[in-house]
């Protein structure tokens, strides 16, 4: 089997080592691609090919993984040519793998949870074609929502509702804690209903935020635009607060 990737990034990589195989072959290419990509390439020892056309004609399963704001235009350029099954890993919205379904024929949706660069990433995947991918959970845990195209798009929004939500409010009462130089006994005393881990997980939490609160924001807006007919009091109040 051969499985071409297209995107060398954080996703790609981690997947072209999870997945091993002596029946498994994997190609990608070089073209227009950034230095350090290229480096990353020559590094793996994955197989190159001249152009992802060429890429994409010889994979049984296409993987792309590249940024949100490509997935539309490489499903466009390549998926006609996409003899196989293509999975898009990209965080995009529901409509825009709705859009990409319209030029792939055998199209799988997909979300990968949890810290993409550890060894136990969760792949959620949905649409017709999820049965030839599932013999990826041998090698990385992977789960069918169901055979719509777009429920696992819409599953990655339903999460990031919840936590990037959470978040806000976290980033609220430690901040209120603080003020208070009651911070240790703010976290121990929610550990006791939350778990143990509570303060590590919520401190990395926080952080992770800050540091990223831009595109967090760009996420809440979507998530707003999607389920605009839906009450979002809060998620809009955590929009509020991260634009802050
Ligand atoms: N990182 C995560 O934790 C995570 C988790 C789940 C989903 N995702 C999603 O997965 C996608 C990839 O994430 P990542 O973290 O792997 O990104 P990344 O590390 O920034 O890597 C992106 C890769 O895609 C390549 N690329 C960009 N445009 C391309 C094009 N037109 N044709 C071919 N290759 C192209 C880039 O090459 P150049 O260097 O040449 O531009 C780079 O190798 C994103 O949509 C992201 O939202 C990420």
């Amino acid at each position: 089997m051969i499985i071409g990737l297209i995107g060398f990034g954080k996703v790609n990589q981690n997947l072209f080592k999870l997945i091993k195989a002596n029946d498994i072959d994997f190609i990608t290419s070089l073209e227009d691609r950034s230095d350090k990509t290229c480096e990353n390439i020559k590094k793996s020892g994955i197989q190159v090919l001249d152009t992802f056309e060429e890429v994409a004609i010889k994979s049984d399963i296409l993987f792309c993984a590249t940024s949100p704001k490509t997935a539309l235009d490489i499903a466009q350029k390549y998926g006609k040519h996409c003899r196989g099954t293509y999975l898009d890993l990209n965080n995009i919205s529901p409509e825009t793998t709705l859009k990409i379904s319209e030029y792939v024929e055998d199209f799988v949706d997909g979300a990968i949870i949890g810290k993409i660069d550890s060894e136990n990433p969760i792949l959620y995947i949905s649409g017709q074609s999820c049965h030839k991918l599932m013999f990826l959970n041998e090698f990385i845990d992977t789960r069918k929502i169901s055979d719509s195209v777009g429920d696992a798009a819409i599953l990655k929004m339903l999460r990031s509702t919840y936590t990037k939500t959470l978040s806000a409010l976290l980033i609220e009462s430690q901040k209120l804690a603080k003020k208070h130089d009651l911070e240790d006994e703010f976290f121990d005393v929610l550990s006791l209903t939350e778990g143990d881990e509570f303060k590590g997980k919520s401190l990395s939490r926080i952080e992770n935020t800050l540091s990223n609160s831009k595109r967090k924001s760009e996420e809440l807006e979507e998530i707003i635009s999607y389920f605009k007919n839906e009450d979002l009091t809060m998620v809009k109040a955590a929009l509020k607060k991260l634009s802050q």
